[in-house]
């Protein structure tokens, strides 16, 4: 029988892909979130046939180059998203990476929903009230929030999750839907649910809750950029569950700070775990943890995809999500 390949796991795992991990492969576990060390990270491209990474292992172009005697082939993300991996210079490098879409789709259409909500009812507020023994009971004027219903919903990012997000609105909530993309999109889904495809500045200016579901990145670093934030409607909320850097945080927090706009929902932020401090006094905003993708079901469907580009790889089979 063929060695198995050496594989790390970069962080804590379900249990579940762990042992399946251990069945396929001679696996390193790591039994914290630590994010590994640039020296970490290049070590392990010298040491691992593949590597099963995640959002906070940072493998830039200067890591690869470091690393010089590569011996990873495969790199197989946990996650959709990979813009923390310099997937160009990995193959200049000979390495193949992969991610984890669709299994993750519903559940972070999910979430941008909830923070849809979270922020239209001032659901973050109201908890707060209640704890700290404020609250002063019913009133017919107290405490009004946002309707959902009816509202429009603007995309910006109609892939997968972008879909799915606009799939929730419009038939759970029906809000009709405008969206930004760079592509052209047009299929029988998006048809039916009359969304149409718009310039980015319409969405700002039309939507009454836009939600981010483009790639993060240097391409789209700070898209959500001052400039398009001031052409927002006073009554509108911004929604991110897709990378922290789209946004300019500073402009969105002077846009909280002045009322400027009504409201936000973040999932993610530019510099986790550490919150700019400004986003978390703004009015209005509700924020969560990064976890879009986090069910246990969704968990552990990421695992074992990511591990199922990295069997794919050890049986000499096409890596099936591979993106570079
Ligand atoms: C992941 C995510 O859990 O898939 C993504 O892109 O943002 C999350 O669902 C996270 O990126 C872990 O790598």
């Amino acid at each position: 029988m063929a060695e198995k390949l050496r594989v790390l796991i970069t962080c804590k795992w379900p249990d579940a892909a762990e042992a399946e991990a251990a069945r396929h492969f001679d696996v390193t576990l790591t039994p914290d979130e630590n994010p590994l060390s640039p020296e970490e990270l290049v070590t392990a491209l010298r040491e691992y046939d593949g590597i099963l990474s995640t959002i906070t292992n940072r493998f830039t172009r200067e890591v690869f180059e470091t690393a010089g005697d590569i011996r990873t082939k495969v790199i197989a993300n946990f996650g959709v998203g990979y813009a923390h991996i310099d997937a160009a210079a990995a193959k200049d490098h000979g390495v193949i990476v992969a991610n984890t879409p669709d299994v993750l789709t519903d559940c972070t259409a999910d979430t941008a929903l909830l923070l849809m909500l979270m922020a239209a009812r001032r659901a973050s507020e109201g908890e707060q009230l209640v704890r700290a023994r404020e609250w002063v009971g019913f009133g017919p004027t107290h405490f009004l929030g946002t309707r959902l219903t009816g509202k429009t919903l603007g995309i910006i990012g109609m892939g997968r999750i972008g879909q799915a997000t606009a799939h929730r609105g419009h038939y759970g909530f029906g809000m009709d839907v405008i969206f930004h993309n760079r592509s052209k999109v047009d299929n029988e889904a998006v048809r039916a649910m009359g969304a149409r495809q718009v310039g980015i500045d319409e969405v700002m200016r039309q939507a009454d809750f836009i939600s981010l579901h483009c790639p993060g990145g240097a391409q789209n670093r700070h898209l959500i950029s001052r400039e398009l934030i001031a052409m927002m409607k006073p009554t509108a909320f911004l929604i991110n569950t897709a990378r922290g850097e789209v946004v300019d945080e500073e402009a969105l927090a002077d846009a909280l700070e002045k009322g400027a706009i009504a409201g936000a929902g973040l999932d993610v932020f530019e510099n986790e775990p550490n919150v700019n401090q400004r986003l978390l006094s703004a009015p209005n905003t509700s924020v969560l943890p990064h976890i879009g993708s986090a069910t246990k079901e969704t968990r552990l469907a990421m695992g074992m995809k990511a591990l199922n580009n990295l069997i794919a790889f050890a049986e000499g089979r096409e890596v099936p999500n591979r993106v570079n």
